[in-house]
């Protein structure tokens, strides 16, 4: 063979291979196609884009493995500032569901399919066998049934994000194996029953956001145990019973509201002198005195405990704060004088109606 011939097949061969490499699986676009054929998006014409035999080439949405060429990202937002939006002049709206096509997609790192507002169905179970998955975010859709049971099997998962949908029944115990999850966001949705008693468990937490649910149950201490967690929010649930003194022992835990619960007892002592600086407590059953606990190293930017049965004065040590921008006692059992000096120069009276017998600026003389 001449070397001008074999110049020649060995360029042959490198163009095979590279068409090989370049293009995405077959089955990878299959199961595109195929979740596709389940969705309706009629205003933008986002999946008009998934023409051709390369689903990592320009489909809108989508990015591949740059090695394995097989899909790792499904990134489909209602709410983009991508120019396709803005020729729209209009936020996404999609219907459908999210099919269990994507399943077969061994490689997905991330699922984003969020803010559709119509998109309805359930979340595929099967979602707990992609042992890549990092990330599921389906914020903002109609996807009701409830959070796949074996959950826990994605070892992975930093992001779990469902919020605003109408996902009922409980929080499936296996959550509490996600040793890797980051960010739980079960936010606004149906979900019943109670929090996992190992909670605890999610060591690599550091926002777990369970609001607008219909949770019940008592806060399980173990929560104190993730050293990471900076953002507990349990609000507007039926949570009840009391609120567990090691959460204010927590390292960095910055912002704690469990408003709009049944929660009863006294307030921790702890949670008035701890990393906390974002406090809500009001619309519960908390009962007893705001403990006196506060001193020149306390920094609040909000303490709500309105509504509640709190009884006694208020504690003297509030005024060596370093700082409290919004306080909020009214709708209590107080009595006594309100404290002269900051924080109180600052408030209005609505801070503090609504007690038993509160008197002094800003409310009248004593
Ligand atoms: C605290 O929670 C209550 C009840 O959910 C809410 O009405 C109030 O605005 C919250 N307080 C602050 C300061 O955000
Ligand atoms: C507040 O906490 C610090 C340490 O976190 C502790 O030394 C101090 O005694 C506590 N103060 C009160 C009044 O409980």
């Amino acid at each position: 063979m001449g070397v001008p011939v074999l110049y020649y097949i060995t360029l042959l061969l490198l163009l095979a291979v590279s068409s090989v490499v370049v293009a995405c699986p077959p089955s990878d676009r299959e199961a595109l196609l195929a979740f596709k054929a389940s969705l309706h998006e009629p205003y933008l014409g986002i999946f008009n884009s998934w023409t051709g035999i390369d689903c990592c080439h320009n489909w809108y949405g989508i990015s591949c493995d740059p090695e394995t060429r097989q899909v790792a990202d499904i990134n489909l937002r209602g709410e983009s500032e991508d120019p396709i939006f803005e020729h729209a002049h209009r936020t996404g709206y999609m219907t459908g569901f999210i099919s269990p096509a994507i399943c077969k997609l061994p490689r997905l790192s991330s699922v984003t399919i969020a803010d559709w507002k119509g998109i309805s169905g359930v979340i595929p179970s099967c979602i707990s066998n992609l042992p890549f998955l990092r990330i599921l975010d389906l914020i903002g859709n109609r996807i009701t049934g409830t959070l796949p049971a074996d959950i826990g099997r994605l070892k992975r998962l930093t992001v779990l994000n469902v919020a605003d949908n109408l996902i009922s029944g409980r929080i499936p115990p296996s959550i509490t194996s996600l040793s890797s999850l980051m960010h739980l966001d079960l936010r606004n949705n149906r979900i019943t029953g109670e929090i996992p008693r190992d909670f605890g468990r999610l060591g690599m937490l550091s926002r777990a956001l369970l609001s607008r649910n219909q949770i019940e149950g008592t806060i399980p201490s173990s929560i104190s145990q993730i050293y990471r967690l900076a953002d507990l929010d349990l609000s507007l649930n039926r949570l009840s019973g009391p609120i567990p003194a090691s959460l204010g022992k927590m390292a960095v835990l910055a912002t704690l509201n469990l408003d709009c619960n049944r929660i009863a007892g006294y307030i921790p002592a702890s949670l008035l002198n701890s990393s906390i600086s974002d406090l809500n407590l009001s619309r519960n059953a908390l009962e007893g005195n705001i403990p006196n606990v506060f001193q020149a190293r306390s920094y609040f930017t909000v303490i709500d405990l309105s509504y509640n049965k709190l009884r006694g004065t208020i504690p003297k040590s509030i005024s060596l704060a370093s700082f409290i921008g919004h306080l909020d006692l009214s709708h209590n059992r107080l009595c006594g004088r309100i404290p002269a000096g900051s924080p109180f120069d600052h408030l209005e009276a609505s801070s503090f109606t609504f007690n038993a017998c509160l008197c002094g600026k800003p409310l009248k003389a004593c």
